[in-house]
Order: C-alpha cells, then sequence, then structure tokens
C-alpha cells in the first residue's frame, strides 16, 4: 500500500485542486500538506511563519508529510516549499510524484488573486516567485517522475493528463 500521486511546484499552481480532482476520479482519499499542517498545530500557515519563522515551519511541514506518506494509498499535495527538505525528498523516492509546471506570469496572476496568505509573498510577489523559483526548479525536477504543464489547460485537462499516467 502506498501513495497513488503526490503533487509539487510552485505556490499557486493548482496542486490542492489538480489533487483534490484526481483523488475524486479515483474514488480515493486526498490530503494537502498545509490543511494537514494548520489540522495537527491548531495554528494557521502565517501564525507558524510568525511563531518559529521558515525554519520551524519546514520541521513541522516535514514530519507532518513523513506522517502521511506512512501507509497512505491516497492522493497527497504538498506545499510548494516542501521540497527544499531533504528528508522530504528521500521520503518521495519511488512514488508516482508529478510536478504541476506554471509559467511565471501565470503563477503571478493567481497567487495575486488568491485570498490565501502566504507569507514567503508578502514583499513584492514577482520578484519573490521568481527567486523562489530559481532556488527550487532543480529540485521539483529532482523528485518528480512526470510533469504536466497547466498554463492554459484547464483542471479537467490537467486531471486528465494525470490520470492516463496513473
Ligand atoms: C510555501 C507554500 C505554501 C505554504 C507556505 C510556504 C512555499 O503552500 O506551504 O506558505 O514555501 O512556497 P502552497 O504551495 O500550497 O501555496
Amino acid at each position: 500500500m502506498s501513495v497513488k500521486a503526490v503533487f509539487v511546484g510552485m505556490p499557486g499552481s493548482g496542486k490542492s485542486t489538480v489533487g483534490r480532482n484526481v483523488a475524486r476520479q479515483l474514488g480515493t482519499e486526498f490530503r494537502d500538506s498545509d490543511a494537514l499542517i494548520e489540522e495537527t498545530t491548531g495554528r494557521t500557515i502565517p501564525q507558524i511563519f510568525e511563531d518559529g519563522g521558515e525554519s520551524g515551519f519546514r520541521d513541522i511541514e516535514a514530519a507532518v508529510i513523513q506522517e502521511a506518506l506512512d501507509g497512505y494509498d491516497g492522493v497527497l499535495s504538498l506545499g510548494g516549499g516542501a521540497v527544499l527538505t531533504e528528508s522530504t525528498r528521500a521520503a518521495l523516492k519511488g512514488h508516482p510524484v508529478f510536478l504541476i509546471d506554471v509559467a511565471p506570469e501565470e503563477l503571478l496572476r493567481r497567487v495575486t488573486k488568491s485570498r490565501t496568505v502566504r507569507p514567503l509573498l508578502v514583499d513584492d510577489p514577482e520578484l519573490r516567485l521568481r527567486e523562489l523559483r530559481e532556488q527550487r526548479e532543480h529540485l521539483y525536477r529532482e523528485v518528480a517522475r512526470h510533469t504536466v504543464s497547466s498554463d492554459e489547460t484547464p483542471v479537467a485537462g490537467v486531471v486528465a493528463a494525470v490520470l492516463e499516467v496513473l
């Protein structure tokens, strides 16, 4: 028994929306690491960043992901920075990991429109997104077995592309 699909990618790439839909089509459970972190800690993501900074958040994130993967056979979406943690990258080895790839302009559009507060993107989201992508791109590619592009494709098309691979 192991996870059916894991979604990684930049903030705003649509990991949770795609993951939830893939899980529904497969008739299986869906988990999202940010939601699990908030449930487990009883704090919001911005509060966790405020209390322990990014490194405090990453420690909690890595532990929650390890636990979420353990004996799980549903679908899991990860926060955009989860791949920064080495133990998480190691835990993803051998699993069907999908990178959702979205062009920078489209990411910016989605992130600025979204109501989700992302502490790392509060100041100058355009610059921050560029920096985060530069820092993470190779890590996404390292963990991903498949890459699906989601620039202009509606969610249903991305979901269909994922299901075709599974
Ligand atoms: C983060 C992305 C967020 C959340 C946190 C940090 C990041 O998740 O985990 O704000 O480092 O890119 P999403 O990718 O779902 O926005």
